[in-house]
């Protein structure tokens, strides 16, 4: 049965929901008056994310367990969501999954876990969302990092399914464009939380500086605080931006590589000259 929605009621789907920026992305849309489908594997994990959000938001939050790098999951997903709502208007691609090691040791079998996780789950959610999406000329939004734009040491195979993620969303961009459905990329570097330098931890292995365990591989950038991504999340989705990248100066570092990359790797050892020192 579709639920009764006000007329003007936006509704937006977020995946990787249940923790993290995603929460705090589905909080910031909730609070701007979207409808929000929170999406995670875990339906406890869910219900207690949704707990913690703001009273007055709770009851415009829905909550939708399931695999987003399997297909069936995610088809089942969105019929869920036309037959709830009758609409959808923004999809926000946030599952993902950071990785610590050597690409000289990099097993294919983990390489294709991290493109499952950060590149066919926004495969397969835009894919099946975008009968959806064209019906109110929507938008895609997915959640990249600084490793879609440049390489890093000591992150596995992180930065391939990045960049493979970053290749997606222009190639989908300029395929919907005459569509009406805008796809658009946000690059956040390391984001600030409690468990930072130690999330990693059974990645990490002899090989390795200390440093790696830290966020973003030992990157030294000031961690993002979710709420301010989630703030530039909503931005992009209203003004239909192409792409962003937190914080902002670092477009200058990757701009500067694209145009001087010995240069650019240069830098961007600096950024990570403690790591060096091993
Ligand atoms: N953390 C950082 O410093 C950082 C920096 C830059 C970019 N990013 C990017 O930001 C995004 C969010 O990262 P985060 O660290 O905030 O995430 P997180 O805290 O690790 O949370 C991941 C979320 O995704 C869900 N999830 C994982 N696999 C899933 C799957 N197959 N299907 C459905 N849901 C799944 C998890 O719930 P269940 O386990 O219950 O499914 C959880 O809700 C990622 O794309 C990441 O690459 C993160």
């Amino acid at each position: 049965m579709t639920d009764q929605l006000e007329s003007e009621t936006l509704v937006a789907v977020v995946t990787g929901a249940s923790a993290g920026l995603g929460l705090a992305i589905v909080s910031r849309f909730a609070r701007s008056g979207y409808y929000v489908v929170m999406v995670g594997r875990g339906r406890s994990r869910l219900e207690t994310a949704r707990e913690s959000l703001e009273d007055k938001i709770q009851s415009s939050v829905l909550i939708h367990a399931c695999d987003v790098t399997t297909s069936s999951d995610v088809e089942e997903l969105f019929r869920e969501v036309e037959a709830r709502y009758g609409r959808l208007d923004v999809l926000v691609n946030c599952v993902g999954e950071s990785d610590r090691g050597l690409l000289q040791n990099l097993n294919p079998e983990r390489m294709r876990q991290l493109f499952e996780v950060n590149v066919f789950s926004a495969l397969h959610c835009t894919q099946a969302a975008l009968p959806l999406l064209e019906q109110t000329g929507g938008v895609v939004l997915n959640v990249g990092s600084l490793a879609s734009k440049v390489g890093a040491r000591f992150i596995g195979g992180y930065a391939v399914a990045k960049h493979a993620l970053a290749g997606l969303t222009q190639q989908f961009r300029l395929e919907l464009l005459s569509r009406g459905v805008h796809v658009c990329l946000l690059s956040p570097g390391p984001i600030k939380r409690e468990d930072a330098g130690s999330r990693y931890s059974s990645h990490l292995t002899s090989e390795l500086p200390e440093q790696a365990r830290r966020p973003g591989g030992g990157t030294r950038v000031k961690g993002l605080s979710p709420d301010q991504i989630a703030s530039v999340a909503l931005t992009m989705v209203q003004k239909r931006q192409p792409d962003r990248v937190l914080p902002s100066y670092l477009r200058l570092l990757i701009s500067i590589g694209h145009f001087w990359p010995r240069l650019g790797d240069w830098l961007l050892l600096k950024f990570t000259s403690e790591a060096a020192s091993k």
